[in-house]
């Protein structure tokens, strides 16, 4: 969800006016990804990285996830979503770390939408928890830790039990991953788009759809029959 700052900046308003806009699409992109029939969305709201942005601008994002956990979590149970926060969990303030487990736990049941929001979330820091894990696993079981899996690995990500994403989505024109994913985006497709993330709704979703729907997926292997132009 990138060019919040940059959409506030051309607006001549301080970086977290943006941010704010910034909820505004994430609350249409939500319904529009149920509308489009979507069953996982992952937004990645803060990063482990963030941390080291001006401490007002800290302040002003954590409290926007707060706010967005505190007055959205209703609705979005209504609808059936199923709400689960990657990232990692330790040093985040008591009052979060609540709201956190409460989205959880009211949403688990909900089976329409699964929304992952990605917060305090590294790709590398997660994969580094999840080697720690498989580490201290195969230690306490005496373990060989050649037979370490690629499978066993997912699950010991955050997405555990989900499936990887088939489309990576980044806004604002930048051309890179941050971070993101970098497991299960393998062989995931990458689609930038032009627009700032406060500008992003259905129509800018469903022109990522229809790019992704041009694209021929081959996880290393050769086109299916279907695919190949004659
Ligand atoms: C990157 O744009 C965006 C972020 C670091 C924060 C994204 C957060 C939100 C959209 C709001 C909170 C989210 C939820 C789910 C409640 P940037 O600020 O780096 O933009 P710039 O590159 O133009 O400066």
């Amino acid at each position: 969800m990138d060019g919040n700052g940059r959409w506030a900046a051309a607006r001549g308003r301080p970086r977290g006016f943006g941010h704010k806009a910034g909820v505004e699409a994430v609350r249409k992109t939500v319904r529009a990804a149920g509308e489009l029939g979507i069953r996982h969305l992952t937004l990645y709201a803060f990063s482990s990285e963030n941390w080291s942005r001006p401490p007002s601008e800290v302040r002003d994002l954590l409290g926007l996830m707060r706010l967005f956990i505190t007055r959205d979590l209703a609705e979005l149970c209504a609808n059936g979503v199923c709400i689960r926060i990657l990232g990692n969990r330790e040093g985040l303030s008591p009052d979060i770390l609540g709201l956190i487990e409460t989205a959880e736990t009211k949403s688990r049941h909900n089976t329409a939408l699964n929304l992952n929001i990605a917060f305090n979330y590294g790709g590398r820091d997660e994969i580094c928890r999840a080697f720690a894990v498989l580490a201290a696993r195969y230690a306490a079981e005496g373990r060989d830790p050649n037979d370490i899996s690629e499978v066993e690995i997912s699950e010991a990500l955050d997405t555990a039990g989900q499936p990887d994403p088939d489309l990576v989505i980044r806004t604002s024109g930048e051309i890179r991953l941050s971070n993101f994913m970098l497991w299960q985006a393998a062989y995931s497709e990458f689609v930038f788009l032009p627009c700032m993330w406060p500008d992003f709704d259905r129509s800018w979703l469903q022109k990522a759809l229809d790019e992704y729907s041009s694209r021929s997926r081959r996880y290393g292997g050769v086109p299916a029959a279907k695919d190949v132009a004659l």
